[in-house]
């Protein structure tokens, strides 16, 4: 159970409507290290952990949909503003054509959220693997958009995103290695 605080997890602001800017950000919106992949894969994931880590992919799989709402705020921002002829230049048309300024999870190129992103491997130290890489993925993400985006105020807000990824992919980390010194140790009954 979740309760819901209306407020984003970090203040998202925009200098300028940009919906160029927008069609990159929605790679971290539906695409394969995106926020909503992150949220669903610990989400789905925690149930086989062993208690020692369940609660870390709760607590990181809860931020993630709060990451999520954030982009969200971000595209809605940068786009909402724009003509249909600034959306045809900046490469949003076929979105335009089908969603008019509705967000959906796709990727930048607009290929469509799939499950098939995200695992489930039933083995501990495989899903912590799993999980470490995409936090790097997604803070990797984080830069190339950054290094794209010449707005300060989103910048601002990626930049705190890139930085909760960093904290995230260390706290995973650091899940493995309780797991391993658990399961290293001798068990007597
Ligand atoms: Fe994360």
């Amino acid at each position: 159970m979740w309760i819901y605080e209306k407020k984003l997890q970090y203040p998202v602001r925009v200098s300028q409507c940009n919906p160029r800017l927008a069609k990159f950000l929605i790679e971290q919106y539906g695409g394969a290290d995106g926020e909503l992949a992150a949220a669903l894969r610990y989400l789905n994931q925690r149930y086989t952990l062993p208690d020692k880590v369940k609660a870390l992919l709760t607590d990181i799989g809860t931020e993630e949909f709060a990451h999520l709402e954030m982009i969200a705020t971000m595209v809605y921002k940068l786009t909402k503003d724009a003509t249909p002829e600034q959306l045809k230049e900046a490469g949003l048309g076929a979105h335009f054509a089908d969603h008019d300024k509705a967000l959906f999870y796709h990727n930048a190129a607009g290929v469509p959220f799939t499950a098939t992103y995200i695992q489930a491997k039933g083995d501990p130290i495989a899903d912590l693997y799993e999980d470490i890489a995409a936090e790097e993925k997604a803070r990797a993400t984080y830069q190339w958009l950054i290094d794209m985006s010449d707005d300060p105020d989103i910048n601002d807000a990626l930049k705190f995103l890139r930085e909760r990824e960093v904290v995230h992919a260390q706290r995973f980390r650091e899940a493995v290695e309780i797991l391993k010194e658990y399961q290293g140790q001798k068990k007597y009954f």
